[in-house]
């Protein structure tokens, strides 16, 4: 049986993808086996070399018109995207083209706390000002709006009242590392 080939796509250093290239590692039915990035000196395209995994470049055009990325997906047979940490918006064709195939990882409880603008420390700053006593993760389908796909899977932490938005973030990276790879083989698997 052929193995489920998977993208990953992120922006930043990449310790959600280190995670899930490390988890799939010796697997035999899943194999990560393309890396992309919008920014070029992004952490995540060392990690994707560590491993031996090739790597692309996304260009600034192909926000809009990704017609010739979407054709080397195809043509290198990649079953699944796994958006860890990637900042821009996915175009809509490539929305269309691989739809609910697409899984994304926010690091909040969605629908609070998510749409444009809502990444990294930002999430975290809001969370931490609105007075929560609870944050977490969200993994979920990618559709064409912003954090409004079909919700997977939830994982939650306690704020403590003396917790800071950097608090609140270390305990949700914990979450994400602790579950994204299981929830993504549950999900592409079954
Ligand atoms: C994570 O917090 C993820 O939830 C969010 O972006 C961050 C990426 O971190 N979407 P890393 O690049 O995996 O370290």
């Amino acid at each position: 049986m052929s193995k489920i080939k998977v993208a990953i796509w992120g922006s930043g250093t990449g310790s959600n993808a280190k995670n899930i290239i490390q988890h799939f590692h010796e697997s035999d039915r899943v194999e990560i086996a393309w890396v992309l990035s919008n920014k070029p000196e992004a952490l995540i395209l060392q990690h994707a070399k560590d491993a031996d995994i090739p790597t692309r470049i996304i260009g600034k055009e192909e926000r809009e018109n990704c017609q010739a990325l979407i054709e080397e997906h195809r043509k290198l047979g990649i079953d699944w995207i796994i958006l860890a940490g990637y900042l821009w918006k996915i175009p809509a064709a490539l929305c269309q083209a691989y739809p609910n195939k697409i899984v994304n990882i926010h690091p909040a409880l969605l629908p609070k706390f998510g749409g444009k603008g809502m990444y990294g420390h930002f999430v975290h700053d809001a969370v931490h000002q609105s007075g929560e006593t609870e944050s977490g993760i969200t993994i979920h389908f990618v559709n064409e709006h912003y954090d409004e796909g079909n919700i997977i899977f939830q994982a939650r932490c306690t704020i403590e009242q003396s917790d800071g938005p950097a608090d609140i973030e270390k305990k949700v990276r914990a979450l994400e590392i602790q579950h994204f790879p299981y929830v993504i083989a549950e999900t592409i698997l079954s």
